[in-house]
């Protein structure tokens, strides 16, 4: 279990980037995070991954705090940051030093299997394109098997087909070792697609807003009124979330939450 507690970001020069965070995820759920720009979602996940430090507050696993980068903890970003002198096969390796090198090759392949790149194992990665590069970058991260994945709207840059293709490879992967997911996107479908629970945030402090469970079953049918359901719901929360001033009291914010779930 992840869990984030009282969790405040304030930069240095005086930007309140989060305040007050409060989130326990599951062992095994995917979390999605929705907001607009400045809400502190990357700011969150990096706090997570251990790349900045919090200003107050504890993040821990399975108990244990977390205070700095941790093999357990994997991320991937918009982009897919593969190192351009690696092989496609070199760059899926890299974080697997510390294991055996038939291990290391069995899971390499594998990897390479789920996400359609097996014959293009020997390439460089500026000979792929952006959203093979990306899964790339998406297998580099899942084969050494973290327990909690963070992913900074890692599809937000590809076209709506690469896009779902992606979807599909990320479930494929996440299904054989079931970490923790925290994903970061603006795109709501997305999140209905393949999360268990959208958090929804607020910005100036960066806070959160709302939460709601997705409870579809999984294929998810993009055409069904369940997903359109939830697909309302997610919009009508950050239609909210930006009406509603930090200012305005604890007791109107939860009568005005629990009034999306007509
Ligand atoms: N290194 C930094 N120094 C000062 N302010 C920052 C820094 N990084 C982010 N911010 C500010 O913190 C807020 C949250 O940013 P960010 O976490 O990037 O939000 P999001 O990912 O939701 O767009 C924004 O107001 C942003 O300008
Ligand atoms: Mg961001």
């Amino acid at each position: 279990m992840l869990e984030l507690e009282h969790l405040s970001k304030i930069y240095a020069d005086g930007t309140r980037a989060l305040s007050d965070i409060n989130l326990f995820v599951r062992q095994g759920e995917i979390v999605s995070l929705i907001g607009g720009s400045g809400c502190g979602k990357t700011t969150l996940l990096r706090l997570i991954a251990g790349l900045d430090r919090a200003s107050a507050g504890a993040i821990k696993l399975d108990g244990e705090a977390l205070s700095g980068p941790h093999p357990s903890v994997g991320i991937v970003f918009q982009e897919p940051r593969l190192l351009p002198w690696l092989s496609v096969f070199d760059n899926i390796a890299f974080g697997l030093d510390h294991i055996n090198a038939t291990e290391r090759k069995a899971r390499v392949e594998h990897a390479l299997e789920k996400i359609g790149l097996s014959e293009h194992a020997g390439r460089w990665p500026r000979d792929l394109s952006g959203g093979q590069q990306q899964r790339v970058a998406i297998a580099r991260a899942f084969v050494t098997h973290p327990k909690v994945l963070l992913l900074d709207e890692p599809f937000s840059a590809l076209d709506a087909f690469t896009r779902a293709s992606l979807h599909e490879h990320l479930l494929g992967l996440w299904e054989e070792t079931r970490p923790t997911v925290v994903l970061v996107t603006h795109d709501v479908q997305e999140a209905v697609t393949l999360a268990d629970r959208a958090v929804v945030m607020q910005p100036k402090p960066g806070r959160i807003f709302d939460e709601l469970p997705l409870t579809l079953s999984r294929p998810r049918d993009k055409t069904g009124l369940p997903f359109e359901t939830s697909v309302r719901r997610i919009l009508t929360a950050l239609d909210h979330s930006l009406n509603t001033p930090q200012q305005q009291p604890q007791r109107e914010r939860d009568r005005q939450a629990a009034a999306l779930w007509w």
